[in-house]
This record gives C-alpha cells, sequence and structure tokens, in this order.
C-alpha cells in the first residue's frame, strides 16, 4: 500500500466523523506544505480540507476573526491527528483573481484587488485578533536560510545574485523602525481572493495574516501587479486603495521578507 493511500486512509475516517455521506478528491496544490482536498456531501455541498505538518491554528484564527465581517469561507472544523493539522472549511464559490488575467480587463482585475484590501484593512482590530510579531517572522527567516530551505533561485530577478545569507542580513538592517498597523491578509497575492460574477466570494490562505503593517499586504500586492500588469496599474492600485505617500523602503522591506518564505 502506498503512503499517500495511507494518508488518504485517514482523510476518509477524520471526514466520518463530520459528514454522514461523502465523497473526496486530493486538489493539485501549489508549492506550499499543505495538501488541500475538496469533499462534497449532500445536497452537491463542497468543502476545502487542508492538511499540513505546520500549524494551521493562525488560519483558523483569522477565519474566525473575519466572520461576518468580511468575505471569508466558513469553518467546519480544525483539528489534529497523524501528527498533521487539519482544517475544513466551507468552499466559496468562484475563480481565483489570477484566472481572469485575459478574460477581465486588467483595470478592473487591480481595482478589486485595491478595494478587496481597503475592506480588510477597514476591519478595526480588536483584543481577540491575532497580532503578528515581525521579529518572530524575521527570526523564521534566518531559521529558513540556515535550514537550507530558501532556494535563491526562486528569488526575484533583482535578488538572484544574492546567496540567501547575504540577503538576509540585508533584511535584518532593513527592518522598518515604525509600523501602521491594521488586519492584514499576510499572503495578498492574486489566487488568495475567489470572485464570482464580479463580487468578492472569500479572502483564502489566510495563515500569516493577522495586526501588522499595512505594507505586508501591499508589498505583495505592488509584486502580483508588477508581475501580471504594468506600473500605471500599479498607479490605479494606490489610488482605488487611498494610498498617496508611498513608503518605498517599507515595500522593499516586506517583498524581501517575503523571499524567505
Ligand atoms: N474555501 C475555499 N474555497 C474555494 N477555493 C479555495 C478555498 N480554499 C482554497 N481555495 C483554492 O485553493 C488554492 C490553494 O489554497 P491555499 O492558498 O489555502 O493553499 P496553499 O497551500 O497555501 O496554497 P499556495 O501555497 O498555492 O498559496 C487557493 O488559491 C484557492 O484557489
Ligand atoms: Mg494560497
Amino acid at each position: 500500500m502506498k503512503f499517500s493511500q495511507l494518508k488518504d486512509d485517514y482523510v476518509h475516517t477524520l471526514l466520518g466523523k463530520y459528514f454522514r455521506d461523502f465523497s473526496f478528491s486530493r486538489l493539485s496544490g501549489g508549492e506550499s506544505a499543505a495538501e488541500l482536498y475538496k469533499v462534497r456531501t449532500e445536497y452537491n455541498r463542497s468543502y476545502i480540507l487542508k492538511r499540513q505538518k505546520q500549524s494551521l491554528e493562525s488560519e483558523y484564527l483569522n477565519y474566525k476573526w473575519l466572520q461576518n465581517k468580511v468575505p471569508v469561507p466558513e469553518i467546519i472544523f480544525y483539528t489534529h491527528g497523524d501528527g498533521q493539522d487539519f482544517l475544513c472549511i466551507t468552499e466559496v464559490q468562484g475563480k481565483s483573481l489570477d484566472l481572469f488575467i485575459g478574460s477581465v480587463e486588467a483595470d478592473v482585475i487591480v481595482s478589486s484587488y485595491a478595494r478587496a484590501l481597503k475592506l480588510l484593512h477597514s476591519q478595526k482590530p480588536d483584543n481577540k485578533a491575532i497580532v503578528c510579531d515581525l521579529d518572530k517572522r524575521i527570526s523564521e527567516a534566518e531559521r529558513n536560510v540556515k535550514n537550507n530551505l530558501v532556494n535563491s533561485s526562486h528569488f526575484q530577478s533583482e535578488n538572484q545574485q544574492y546567496e540567501p545569507y547575504e540577503l538576509f542580513l540585508q533584511l535584518k538592517r532593513s527592518k522598518p523602525s515604525s509600523a501602521e498597523l491594521v488586519f492584514t491578509h499576510g499572503d495578498y497575492c492574486l489566487d488568495n481572493l475567489i470572485y464570482n460574477e464580479g463580487k468578492l466570494s472569500g479572502f483564502v490562505d489566510l495563515g500569516n495574516g493577522g495586526v501588522a503593517d499595512k505594507y505586508q499586504d501591499l508589498a505583495l500586492a505592488v509584486r502580483s501587479i508588477l508581475d501580471n500588469f504594468t506600473l500605471d496599474h500599479v498607479e490605479l492600485f494606490y489610488r482605488e486603495y487611498g494610498l498617496q505617500n508611498i513608503d518605498k523602503s517599507k515595500l522593499e522591506f516586506y517583498t524581501l521578507l517575503d523571499e524567505f518564505f
């Protein structure tokens, strides 16, 4: 019996505790450590089950905090077993924003991307919201470098000339001295927003989110726009979000930080 079969057997048993009639299939995933399954139950309801070795607790807590505030999937269960964390959420309808490139005008995509971030950042944090610790994140970046988990061939082209540790030293030197705290997404890439019929149906992949500097999200948004569109679209994004004075050094710092994850 294959190892993947054993893992699927575990998933089957786990799902049986929560659902009566169901079927599930593995979704071909991205580069991350997570494995995703799509679960279908009676009345054609569908869910996403995410499993990974690393904790999914912050993702769970962020979804919980955002319920009834902004569009996010509902939580079905969060549990631990077989040396893994499991988070089961409802599948939201639609497609991720990157999949509209080519069929929807770039201006429309970028404006939606900006307005969704404005909505998220306008949620007033309270004492139940997770607070992200930047020093801890920098230590994690260092740990990833030391454990050879950072691959310089994945760096942005301007960083390709550096060794991971050299780049890490640059990161440490450029740590911002102040923060404009808001509730952030944490990985604000186009594929982590789901849209249906022109409307935002859900933010997903919130494991790195919580109260942090707004530039955490702005930096990844600007990077995604430059990867897919033009500099003019970055200007459009700033206008729609409502950002006048751009702190370039913070944009650079948070883009650099992402190279280590
Ligand atoms: N609740 C959901 N409803 C609909 N689609 C979802 C849902 N959760 C995840 N997805 C889809 O699955 C993709 C991967 O999910 P997610 O981003 O949570 O996993 P990940 O392993 O962190 O992925 P990656 O490393 O590729 O960002 C998302 O980009 C989204 O398209
Ligand atoms: Mg994702």
